[in-house]
């Protein structure tokens, strides 16, 4: 059993008489990578805020590194880096000079090519020198990790690192997430992206109205919902009524013209809808197999109007999140 760097217990935050942290607790192991999802204003950027002692906390226990955040700040924020949702780049230096002021300011050796080696990690050696007001958002991104960086921190906290970032520029973040936890590094992420906390981390926490409605690894929770269905599109109102008489346990959506069919997605199985659909000579325009991924597990338990989470099939949280 490895060590915890980040151990949680009975957090409690309120703003005036609005709870926003309701009791949570949680354990993040060394060298591993926990990821806390949440829709816009569950408190996910208040629990980092606590948790890299930038707030104080109402109740409960919090020790990162081994110390608590209240009593020791001073060695809590020796050992961890945060970037934060909000960037803490300073548009008037250079990307170069960021770094050089971060690496004063952590008391880096001089003559450390620390600066030179992060500009280089995020190839941003082009830019080094123009203002960093001159960087689109996707290198400001990078700046601000690079930042994060420097005095090689155990344990990083990323407050939706990615947001904003075009698809290889994300995946780039990873690569880079995955050499630190490769190098020992723990990493605390919250993310906007279930499919960033799905590839990355090791555990996840779901938190909603103030609780931890959910814990355990990105498997564990798509375990706990509905699984696997196939989804058929029809052309009209009519072909859909009768492809509901014919598939047993269908579920229908009328206004996107579509049926749910539970299934275990075997080609057996899906033979055997298809067959029944022919049999009756209905034509679906469409079809898909769907397995549950870490949407449904957020959507099945942060969505209070939702009765059926197979019902949805959102890419990104913000849909429902709004
Ligand atoms: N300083 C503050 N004073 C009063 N209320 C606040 C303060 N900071 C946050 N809140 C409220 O606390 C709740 C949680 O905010 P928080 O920023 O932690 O959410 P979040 O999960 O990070 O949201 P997002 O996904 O939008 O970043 C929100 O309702 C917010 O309005
Ligand atoms: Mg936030």
């Amino acid at each position: 059993m490895r060590s915890s760097a980040i151990a949680v217990s009975g957090l409690r935050k309120a703003y005036g008489d609005k709870v926003v942290l309701d009791g949570i607790g949680f354990d993040v192991a060394a060298g591993s990578i926990f990821s806390l999802l949440g829709p816009n204003g569950a408190g996910k950027t208040t629990t980092v805020n606590v948790l890299t002692t930038l707030m104080k906390a109402d109740a409960g226990t919090v020790r990162v590194a081994g110390h608590d955040v209240v009593t020791a700040t001073k060695q809590v924020r020796a050992a961890i880096g945060v970037t934060g949702q909000f960037a803490a780049v300073d548009d008037l230096l250079s990307g170069r000079e960021n770094l050089q002021l971060m690496a004063d300011l952590k008391r880096v050796r001089s003559g450390d090519p620390v600066v030179t080696r992060l500009l280089e990690r995020f190839d941003l050696v082009e830019s080094a020198d123009k203002p960093a007001a001159t960087y689109s958002g996707g290198m400001r991104r990078k700046l601000d990790l690079a930042m994060t960086l420097v005095g090689n921190p155990q344990i990083i906290f990323l407050d939706e690192p990615t947001t904003g970032l075009d698809p290889r520029s994300r995946r780039a973040m990873w690569g880079i997430v995955r050499e630190l936890v490769a190098e020992g590094t723990t990493i605390f992420l919250t993310t906007q992206y279930l499919e960033e906390a799905d590839q990355l981390a090791d555990q996840v926490a779901v938190l909603n109205q103030g609780r931890l409605v959910a814990q355990g690894t990105p498997e564990e929770l798509k375990r706990q919902i509905p699984g696997t269905h196939v989804r058929f599109r029809f052309a009209d109102l009519y072909e859909l009524d009768a492809a509901a008489r014919v598939l047993a346990g269908s579920a229908r959506d009328d206004e996107e013209l579509t049926l749910r069919v539970p299934s275990n997605g075997e080609s057996r199985s899906l033979l055997a809808l298809l067959s029944r659909l022919e049999e009756h000579t209905i034509n679906a325009q469409e079809f898909s197999v769907h397995t549950p991924d870490l949407d449904d597990v957020f959507l099945a338990l942060t969505d209070p109007t939702s009765t059926d989470p197979t019902s949805t099939e959102h890419t990104s949280m913000e849909v429902i999140a709004q």
